[in-house]
This record gives structure tokens, C-alpha cells and sequence, in this order.
């Protein structure tokens, strides 16, 4: 009976003065739900031609509004107090991960990475992970002799070496077992391909039991105590666990949350890096651009060879425009006005969730960016060949042309880390290797659009490809 006046109350909604145009979609309770999770660009783009910057979705008994001005994201999302960022982070936590942390706290959490992804411990991460790259290229690591020509998917060449990389940098994992590093990839990544499902809880059975039984194994790898190096005290790894322990979290509590921070440390550099190499490879003058610069900068030292590459950074901003797509969600804690760039003054309900896309506006919108399905290398270099920064809308200019780590408060705390191993990889593969399209005609991949809200996107398939080491 409950159940049912709950329904009632809620096919009962209606607009308020000063609220957001309201959508609720066909279906009773479930609402948009189906179209949102099978493609949210697509569903949010229709929404947004029908309703404007801003309007409220229902989707599953939950009312949404969704926030597409992004000269404002910075201002609204400022406010913590009136839209909480932890109610629906220990919702996804617990489905994706099987996790309960009932005192975490994003906030700090980021702040606690901050302090150990910059300055000197960024430079000595950085250093580290060259190393670890470096030795996974040796052709005894990649079981490969110097120019012998190996074919491979280019997603699954990128994604595992920079996993492996970023695995043996920030868990400190021993280099000497290649057997089992590549089994921890392969186990992260049955995991990483159902995520999107486990987080809309729309699994099937047999999902169900892949993803627990990778996250079983994967747990009992990365359990604190038996990691090949117990984390270093001062190191962000260390001083996580030794944070959890202080909160008196049990000890399966902690190795189910260092499951989180893998996916969160490695879940998006790789896939980055396969859309580098993707548009690089299916956009000759785009390679020819960045291997001219890479050649430009060969008498550097290392340390040097990453600092002025504006042709590359524009080549990673354009990437990250057309690939980075996480959802940002808050849920309205209470009853709030929010003000649109242009004046215009809007009603968020208490008990509502909002979401703000960055993915549709800025990165996609075709008032910002001529042609926004269309990888424009140089699309962020001025003609002098310095960084471009300014794109207007309007008339006015927009306060970020791409929003890829994050708003103003939520910066990623790892983004230089990031860059910095994204490059190397980059740099890496085309000094040191040949590399070519199995078929020169081929075209990337389509995305899997039920990634959509979840971090950067992944293709549908894969990009065929043959390498070798140079000689
Ligand atoms: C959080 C993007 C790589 C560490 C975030 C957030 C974004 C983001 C958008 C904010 C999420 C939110 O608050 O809603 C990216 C992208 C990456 C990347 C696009 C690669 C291309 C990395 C790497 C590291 C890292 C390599 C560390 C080695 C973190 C941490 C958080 C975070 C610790 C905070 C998570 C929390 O709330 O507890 N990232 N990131 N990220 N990122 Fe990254």
C-alpha cells in the first residue's frame, strides 16, 4: 500500500513556478530510465534541443535535473552544503564495488591525493613510472624479438601497458613477475567492462558472477598485507590505508576499498591513450604534426622532452573533449536557486538529484566548437603555435572550452600525473616502435554508449593493429 501511494505521489509531480521544465516520459515511476542508461548523450542532447540548458528528467521514481550551462557549473556546484556529493558515491561504491565506507568523504579524499600527486612526490612518481614503462617495452617483456612484427587490438596494446605501468607506479608491485601482472589486468578488465551495468544494477546472472568472481580475485590481490611492497607510510597508497586503519575500517573493508582506488588510479589514462593513438593513426597529418615535434625536442634530456610540446597537448585536449564523459551527480539536500548565465533563475527541489554533463556542453557543443564530432588536431593552438584558450559563445567567451578533470572544486587530483604517463606512453610508441593500421583504411571504432557518465569512453570494438621494436 505504501508502495503504491509513493507512486501515486509521484505521477502526481508537477511543475512549480521557477522550476525547470519538467520531463517525465511515458512510462509510470521508471520514467526515461531505459533511454538514459542505453545512450545518455543521445537521450540528453534530445532533452536538451526539446527543454534548453536546463530542465528535470524522471528516470527509476528519481527526479533529475539536468544542468547544461557551462558558465555556471563552477558557481552552482560551489554550494556543498545544499547539493552533497556522498549519498550517491556510497550508493555506486556499494553496487560497484561491494564497498560500505560510511565515513568517506570525497572531499578530503581529494585533498589527501592532492598533497601526494604534486611537487616533488609528483616528480618522483613520474620518474618511477618512465622506469616502469621502459621496462615493460624491453622486448624479453614483451615477448617479442627486435623487429618482428606482432598484430594486436590497439585498446588492448594501450590499456594494458598503461595499466601495468600505472599499477607497478602507484601499488608498488615487484616488476619481476610478468605472469601475474598481466593476470591482474585481465581480471581488472572483466571487472571494468561491466561496470556500467553493476552501477545500474542491470547485470545478468552470469554478469553478475563474472564481476564477483574478478572482484574476489582482484581483493585478494591487492589486500594491503600482501601486496609485493607493503605500501610506503608516506606514499598516497600508504597514507589511504593507514587512514582506514585509524578509522578502525576492518581489514575486507580495505582491500575492497583499494579495489576502488585501482579503478580510479588506472580506469581512464589507458583508454585516453588508446583515442591518442586511434585519431592519430586515422589522421595523417595529425601524426606527421606530433612526430615532427617529438623529433624537434629528440636532443633533450627526458626530464626535458615532455615540457613544450603544444602541437601533442593540443592533439590530448581535442582527445579528451571528444572522449571524457563523466557524470557528474549531487543530490539536492535542500530547496536552492540557482542562476543561469543568462540571469535566468531556476528552483532545485530537496530530494532531487542534479547532474551536470560536461560531455554535451561545453566539449560537444556546436556554439563552442565548429564541427564538434570532428577531430580537429590543432583545434586548440592559435596560429603561432601557442595554446589556445579562448572560445566564445554568444559573443561570450566560455570559461572552458573542455571540462575533462573535473569542475573548479573537483579537480582530479592526479590529472598532471596522468598527462604526464599518457604522454610517455605516447612518446614511447612512436620513437620506439613501428606501428601501422592492419588495414590503412580503417576507421575507429564506434563508442560503447552505455559508457556514457562513466569517465572516458571506451570503443565497441577494437582498432586492428601490427608493431615491432625498431632495431
Ligand atoms: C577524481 C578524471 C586519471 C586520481 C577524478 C574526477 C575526474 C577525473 C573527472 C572527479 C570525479 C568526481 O568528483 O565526480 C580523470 C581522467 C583521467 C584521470 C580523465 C585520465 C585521463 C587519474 C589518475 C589518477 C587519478 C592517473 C591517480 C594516479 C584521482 C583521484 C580522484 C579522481 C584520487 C578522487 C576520487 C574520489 O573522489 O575519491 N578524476 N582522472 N585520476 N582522480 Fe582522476
Amino acid at each position: 500500500l505504501l508502495g503504491l501511494a509513493v507512486l501515486l505521489l509521484y505521477a502526481r509531480r508537477t511543475r512549480r513556478r521557477n522550476e525547470p521544465p519538467l520531463d517525465k516520459g511515458m512510462i509510470p515511476w521508471l520514467g526515461h530510465a531505459l533511454e538514459f542508461g542505453k545512450d545518455a548523450a543521445k537521450f540528453l542532447t534530445r532533452m536538451k534541443q526539446k527543454h534548453g540548458d536546463i530542465f528535470t528528467v524522471r528516470a527509476a521514481g528519481q527526479y533529475i535535473t539536468v544542468l547544461l550551462d557551462s558558465n555556471c557549473y563552477d558557481a552552482v556546484l560551489s554550494d556543498v552544503v545544499s547539493l552533497d556529493q556522498t549519498g550517491y558515491a556510497q550508493v555506486l561504491m556499494k553496487r560497484i564495488f561491494s564497498l560500505n565506507l560510511p565515513n568517506h568523504n570525497p572531499e578530503s579524499e581529494k585533498k589527501r591525493a592532492e598533497m601526494h600527486f604534486q611537487g616533488s612526490a609528483l616528480t618522483q612518481l613520474c620518474s618511477s613510472m618512465q622506469n616502469n614503462l621502459q621496462h615493460l617495452v624491453t622486448p624479453s617483456e614483451m615477448g617479442l624479438k627486435v623487429s618482428e612484427w606482432k598484430k594486436d587490438g590497439l585498446f588492448h596494446f594501450c590499456y594494458s601497458l598503461l595499466f601495468k605501468t600505472g599499477y607497478l607506479t602507484v601499488f608498488g608491485a615487484e616488476k619481476n613477475n610478468s605472469a601475474a601482472l598481466a593476470e591482474i589486468y585481465e581480471e581488472f578488465r572483466r571487472f571494468d567492462k561491466l561496470l556500467p551495468k553493476l552501477a545500474r544494477t542491470t547485470e545478468n546472472k552470469e554478469e553478475k558472477q563474472i564481476a564477483s568472481s574478478a572482484r574476489e580475485k582482484l581483493w585478494k590481490w591487492l589486500t594491503p598485507s600482501r601486496l609485493d611492497r607493503k605500501p610506503e607510510r608516506q606514499s598516497w597508497l600508504g597514507n589511504y590505508v593507514q587512514h582506514l586503519q585509524d578509522e578502525g575500517i576492518d581489514a575486507e573493508t580495505q582491500r575492497r576499498a583499494m579495489l576502488l582506488q585501482l579503478w580510479v588510479t588506472q580506469g581512464n589514462s589507458g583508454p585516453t591513450a588508446f583515442w591518442v593513438l586511434g585519431y592519430l593513426l586515422t589522421h595523417p597529418e595529425a601524426l606527421r604534426a606530433v612526430t615532427e615535434e617529438i623529433q624537434g625536442g629528440k636532443h633533450l634530456r627526458p626530464e626535458e622532452k615532455q615540457k613544450n610540446t603544444p602541437v601533442f597537448d593540443s592533439v590530448l585536449s581535442e582527445t579528451l573533449r571528444l572522449t571524457a564523459a563523466a557524470l557528474i551527480t549531487r543530490e539536492v539536500k535542500q530547496d536552492k536557486k540557482i542562476c543561469l548565465s543568462n540571469g535566468q533563475e531556476y528552483q532545485l527541489r530537496r530530494g532531487d538529484r542534479l547532474c551536470v554533463f560536461p560531455f554535451i556542453s561545453p566539449q560537444m557543443d556546436p556554439q563552442i566548437h565548429q564541427q564538434p564530432e570532428m577531430f580537429q588536431f590543432d583545434r586548440f593552438l592559435n596560429a603561432d603555435g601557442t595554446e589556445k584558450k579562448d572560445f566564445f559563445k554568444e559573443g561570450l567567451r566560455v570559461k572552458y572550452p573542455s571540462v575533462p578533470w573535473g569542475t573548479k572544486d573537483n579537480l582530479c587530483p592526479g590529472r598532471q600525473f596522468a598527462i604526464s604517463a599518457i604522454k610517455e606512453l605516447v612518446f614511447t610508441i612512436l620513437t620506439r616502435f613501428d606501428l601501422e593500421l592492419c588495414d590503412k583504411n580503417a576507421k575507429l571504432p564506434l563508442v560503447d554508449p552505455t559508457r556514457y557518465g562513466f569517465g572516458i569512453l571506451q570503443p565497441a570494438g577494437d582498432l586492428e593493429i601490427r608493431y615491432r621494436i625498431r632495431s
